[in-house]
């Protein structure tokens, strides 16, 4: 329906963006929102929601930084009551899987009046490539803790591929579509799949979460930062997530990317090359 309204929050985001891009490419209409955009979108501004909403018959939802953290229930609550009154039509809500904070505020929209999609994921694939992983694989060491825990890592094409179908298509209504990626790997694995697509002698270094803290505290990484990343490793990367599902592969008809295929494409743009200057020894 061409005609139909889009409304992405978090458009400019590691997901959002994927989705604003494949809807706008099908002719479709988009707003898409943050703390930037006209109307702007901050969810510590409730009283901006209504403006962002209004007018809006579908949305892909991102809450920023996560689902998990204090407050996201209550911020969940109010933008779906406020959506119900500006009488948005669809929502589709990014979750992530094994975190027992998202899955209420999933509850919260499956409940509500709105037809409602949870798209509940497992770790991106592109936490290596364009976040907070991004710059220990350039420098060569990735320090991290949960060693032996392995990790169905998805790619961010293949969720808003799904995300995509789910604001489209009807016959997805008032569901949880679990997303995982097709291989089960820990993270020496991981490094080893980026040394091998780069040709780079990278490193993995097992820590423990204490470790890990510190770590991130010399680096003066934020305190709310530290918190919800020390969470996700300690509640969420503890083994309980080590399945696969065939999500993917049941929505859109074709397998889920590997790690090892994210690894070529990505060795292939240039984003892992080394942040220590190659000098020429003379
Ligand atoms: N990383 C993972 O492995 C993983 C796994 C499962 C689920 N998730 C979930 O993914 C979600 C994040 O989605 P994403 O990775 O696509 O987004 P993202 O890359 O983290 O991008 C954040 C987006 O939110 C906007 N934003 C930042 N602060 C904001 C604020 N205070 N109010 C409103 N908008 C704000 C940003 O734009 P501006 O800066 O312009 O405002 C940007 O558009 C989280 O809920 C997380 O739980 C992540």
């Amino acid at each position: 329906m061409k005609n139909s309204k889009y409304l992405v929050l978090g458009g400019t985001g590691k997901t959002g963006r994927r989705v604003v891009q494949r809807l706008e490419a099908l002719g479709h209409q988009v707003r898409s929102a943050s703390r930037a955009s006209k109307p702007a979108f901050d969810w510590s501004k409730p009283e901006q929601w209504e403006a962002a909403l209004e007018g809006m018959d579908k949305a892909y939802v991102t809450y920023y930084p996560d689902l998990a953290v204090p407050g996201s229930k209550e911020a969940i609550t109010r933008l779906v009551e406020i959506a119900e009154v500006t009488g948005l039509k669809k929502l589709v809500l990014l979750s992530g899987r094994g975190e027992p904070e998202a899955q209420e505020c999933e509850l919260i929209a499956l409940n509500s009046n709105i037809d409602t999609v949870i798209v509940r994921v497992d770790w991106f694939m592109q936490n290596f490539s364009e976040y907070f992983f991004l710059d220990p694989i350039k420098a060569g060491v990735l320090a991290a803790p949960q060693a032996e825990t392995r990790i169905p890592f998805i790619d961010l094409d293949d969720v808003a591929e799904v995300a995509l179908k789910a604001l489209l298509e009807d016959c997805y209504s008032n569901e949880v579509l679990e997303l995982t990626g097709p291989d089960l790997i820990n993270f020496s694995e991981v490094v080893s799949e980026i040394s091998r697509a780069t040709g780079r002698d990278i490193q993995y270094v097992p820590v423990s979460i204490e470790e890990y803290t510190e770590m991130l505290g010399a680096l003066e990484v934020p305190e709310d930062f530290i918190w919800l990343i020390t969470y996700l490793f300690t509640h969420v990367l503890d083994g309980r997530n080590a399945s696969t599902t065939n999500t993917i592969e049941e929505v859109l008809g074709r397998p889920a990317k590997s790690f090892s295929t994210f690894a070529k494409e990505m060795a292939t743009t240039g984003v892992w090359d080394s942040a220590i200057p190659v000098t020429s020894g003379e």
